[in-house]
């Protein structure tokens, strides 16, 4: 396991990583902030009313609670990690009553087909070690009609990209060029494809078609 794995599953980092961790590191890396992160993430997914939202790789459900917000009556959002130090966290920071946890390998998601409204994979497919196989299966249990999003490395020719690529190798978090999801999503049949790049994290979303 490389060091970016081993940090994600220490008990240590899902005490800080929503408070401290993540505002930081992604403030670095971006230019933005979890507030207009989680905003956009509302916009991209078209997130309100009964929906059925799945938030894989939720870490300690900083994502997951919020989304719920923006749901009514029976809609629910779903955190799926690996890590039982995060879903610790998750349950004891981020529950709610529209929101449930379960541990599972983005990989192999234990869902039917076209379970879902919305899917969303924040921060982690970097870490992911097949994450084109993650991606086909966030976009299998997508229902007709649902909204993607996801955020995750970039690899631009800048300052920032060469930076990526080193610190990438050094930590063992992979880092994706410009066209691996716009490119994924239109072979797997997703339209609306809107790609948006801040420094070293790019932003993508999708629909799979109604
Ligand atoms: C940086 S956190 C992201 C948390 C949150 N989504 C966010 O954007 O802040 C990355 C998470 O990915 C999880 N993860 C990594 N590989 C995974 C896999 N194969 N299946 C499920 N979760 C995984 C880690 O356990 C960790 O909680």
């Amino acid at each position: 396991m490389n060091l970016a794995r081993r940090t994600m599953n220490a008990p240590a980092l899902a005490a800080v990583y929503e408070r401290a961790w993540r505002p930081t590191l992604f403030y670095l890396a971006s230019g933005r902030t979890t507030s207009a992160d989680r905003r956009d993430a509302v916009t991209a997914l078209r997130l309100g009313g009964e929906q059925k939202v799945l938030d894989i790789a939720c870490g300690p459900g900083n994502f997951t609670r919020y989304l719920s917000d923006r749901l009514t009556g029976s809609g629910r959002v779903v955190g799926v990690d690996y890590s039982e130090p995060m879903l610790a966290r998750a349950v004891v920071d981020n529950a709610g009553p529209r929101v449930g946890y379960v541990r599972g390998d983005a990989r192999r998601l234990p869902f039917a087909d076209g379970t879902f409204d919305a899917v969303c994979c924040f921060g982690a497919l970097y870490l992911i070690p097949d994450p084109l196989a993650a991606t086909r299966e966030m976009v299998r249990v997508l229902a007709p009609g649902g909204r993607i999003a996801i955020t995750t490395s970039h690899r631009g020719d800048t300052p920032f990209g060469h930076a990526s690529r080193i610190v990438g190798g050094w930590s063992g978090l992979r880092v994706f060029d410009n066209d691996t999801f716009p490119a994924l999503f239109t072979e797997l049949g997703l339209v609306d494809i809107d790609q948006r790049v801040h420094r070293v994290l790019q932003y993508v979303s999708a629909a799979k078609p109604a």
